[in-house]
C-alpha cells in the first residue's frame, strides 16, 4: 500500500532517502575532487560550466530515487525531467556551486528537495568539504546534522551580513553589480560564497543575516529555501510574495536543465528574519527599481 501524501511517515521516508543520497554523493564528489580536477564544458555562457561530476551525480541520484520510488517525478539542473504520478517530485541540484567545485574551493553542495503537492516538503543540502548536512521538513523545523538551527534575529540593516550571488549572463551581472554597489554602504558587509543552496542554509544557521538573488533556478532554491524558512526566516520574491513552486506545474514541461519561463517561476529570492525583511526589500527597490 502506498503512503498517504502529507503523512509524517512519507516525509520520514523522503528525508531518509535524501539524506543518504546527498551524503553519499557529496563524499564521492569530495574524494574525486581531491584526486583530480574534473573535465568540464560550457553551458549558457562562457563562464557557466558543467563538469563530468555534475552529470554523474545527477544521473546517480535520479537512478537511485527511481529505484526506490518509481512513480515519482524528477527535475534537475543537468536535465532530469520525469513526470511522476505519485504526487512527489524531486528537485535536484547535483552540484550547486559548480564554479567552486571546478576550482577546488569549498562552498559547493549537493541539494535534494522533495516537493509534495507542488511545494517543498523535505529539503537536504550536503556540504562535503565541511562534512555538514542541513535538512528541513515542512512544518517540523530545520537542522544542521542533528542540531536544530534558527535564523538570526538581526533587525538592523546597518548591522546585517548580507549574502548574494550573480548569474552567468554579463548583462545580468552588470545590473547585479549596480545593486551590490548601492547596498554595500548600507549594511555590515556583503558575502558572495558561490552557492545559493548553502547561502540559504547559512540563513537558517545564522551564518548570514540575509540573502538575496535574482535569476535563480528552482533547484538552487527548493531545499535551501525550505531550510531557511523552517529555521524561522521569511523567504519571498523581490515583491514580498512567498516563493512558490506551484506555478511550475506541470513540472515535466521544463526544458531539460533550463530554468522555467518567468510566468512559472520568478527566480527571485529574498531570505531574512521577519524584523529585517521589509527593510531589505525597500533597500533593494532603492538600489535598482527593476534590476538586481
Ligand atoms: C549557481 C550558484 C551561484 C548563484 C548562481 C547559480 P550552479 O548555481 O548557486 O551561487 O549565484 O545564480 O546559478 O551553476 O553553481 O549550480
Ligand atoms: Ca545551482
Amino acid at each position: 500500500m502506498s503512503t498517504p501524501l502529507g503523512s509524517t511517515e512519507l516525509y520520514g521516508e523522503l528525508l531518509r532517502l535524501a539524506i543518504d543520497l546527498a551524503r553519499e554523493v557529496g563524499m564521492h564528489l569530495r574524494d574525486a575532487r581531491r584526486q583530480a580536477a574534473p573535465g568540464a564544458r560550457t553551458k549558457s555562457t562562457a563562464t557557466d560550466m558543467v563538469t563530468e561530476m555534475d552529470e554523474w551525480a545527477e544521473a546517480y541520484i535520479v537512478d537511485r530515487l527511481l529505484d526506490d520510488r518509481p512513480a515519482d517525478g524528477m527535475i534537475g539542473e543537468e536535465g532530469a525531467n520525469v513526470t511522476g504520478t505519485s504526487g512527489v517530485t524531486w528537485c535536484i541540484d547535483p552540484i550547486d556551486g559548480t564554479t567552486n567545485y571546478l576550482y577546488g574551493h569549498p562552498g559547493y553542495s549537493v541539494s535534494i528537495a522533495a516537493l509534495v503537492d507542488g511545494e517543498p516538503a523535505v529539503g537536504v543540502v550536503a556540504d562535503p568539504e565541511l562534512d555538514q548536512l542541513y535538512s528541513a521538513v515542512r512544518g517540523h523545523g530545520a537542522w544542521r546534522d542533528n542540531e536544530p538551527i534558527r535564523a538570526s534575529s538581526c533587525a538592523d540593516m546597518a548591522l546585517a551580513l548580507v549574502g548574494t550571488g550573480f548569474g552567468y549572463a554579463p548583462s545580468r551581472r552588470a545590473e547585479q553589480g549596480a545593486v551590490v554597489a548601492a547596498l554595500l554602504p548600507r549594511v555590515r558587509d556583503i558575502r558572495r560564497m558561490g552557492g545559493a543552496a548553502l547561502d540559504l542554509c547559512s540563513i537558517g544557521a545564522s551564518r548570514l543575516d540575509a540573502f538575496y538573488e535574482r535569476g535563480l533556478a528552482p533547484w538552487d532554491v527548493a531545499a535551501g529555501g525550505l531550510i531557511a524558512r523552517e529555521a524561522g526566516a521569511r523567504v519571498t520574491d523581490f515583491a514580498g510574495n512567498a516563493v512558490s513552486f506551484r506555478r511550475l506545474a506541470p513540472l515535466g514541461s521544463a526544458t531539460a536543465g533550463d530554468p522555467p519561463p518567468p510566468e512559472a517561476w520568478s527566480g527571485e529570492v529574498v531570505a531574512a528574519p521577519a524584523a529585517l525583511h521589509d527593510a531589505l526589500l525597500d533597500a533593494l527597490r532603492d538600489a535598482a527599481p527593476r534590476a538586481g
